[in-house]
């Protein structure tokens, strides 16, 4: 994809409306801290146009990113931060939900796992729920730069056997500091969802 202009056009928390958009979506959902938001910059070409921190819960809205007026990246709050309260874990359910279940143009999500660790009992259950809405999801295994290239399949597969993928799921390792995976996750949506 060749990147003519970005723009971040909404963001949207618990009380706001759901954009009607009239391109196709992308989303990508994961953990709190497991890159989602560096993805998107990687996708986008840019350095820091999604916040990103090290702190978890930086993203607590759903925040839609207009590509040269053809798509939207979909970067959504995420999950398993700690130091939330109760409340706050079901107000991000609904928004999710609503989310995933409302909207017309979302094409593909995204599971993005953190390639070191074991899925979490939250990470197989928002696997679940994306394939009861109806989608099959994409496994990208993030912070690919973290760990020796020798340990690259047996991270692979124990990613693959903790989320219990349908076989068949495609898995994409990627780093967002070397930009590995990039291409072919942009190969995979312009084939797959774009025009
Ligand atoms: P929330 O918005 O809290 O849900 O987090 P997020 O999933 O958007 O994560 P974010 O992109 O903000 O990244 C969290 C931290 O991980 C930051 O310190 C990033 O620099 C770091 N990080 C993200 N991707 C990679 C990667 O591929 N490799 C390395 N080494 N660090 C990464
Ligand atoms: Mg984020």
């Amino acid at each position: 994809m060749i990147i003519k202009n970005i723009n971040l056009e909404t963001v949207c928390g618990i009380t706001s409306k759901l954009p009607d958009n009239s391109y196709p979506e992308i989303a990508f959902a994961g953990k709190s801290n497991v890159g989602k938001s560096s993805l998107i910059n990687a996708l986008m070409n840019r350095k820091s146009y999604a916040r990103i921190s090290a702190t978890p819960g930086k993203t607590q809205t759903i925040n839609f990113y207009n590509i040269n007026d053809e798509m939207y990246l979909v970067d959504l709050p995420g999950y398993g931060y700690a130091k939330v309260s109760e409340q706050e874990k079901i107000r991000w359910g609904k928004l999710i939900e609503r989310y995933l279940h409302g909207s017309k143009q979302l094409k593909a999500v995204f599971l993005l796992i953190d390639i070191r660790h074991d899925p979490s009992a939250n990470d197989k259950m928002m696997y679940d729920w994306i394939v009861a809405q109806g989608f099959e999801p994409i496994i990208i295994a993030t912070k690919l730069d973290k760990i020796k290239r020798s340990q690259v399949a047996k991270h692979l597969k124990a990613v693959k056997q903790g989320l219990g993928l349908i076989p068949g799921t495609k898995v994409i390792p990627f780093s967002s500091v070397t930009k590995q995976g990039r291409d072919e996750i942009w190969e995979f949506v312009e084939t797959e969802y774009l025009g």
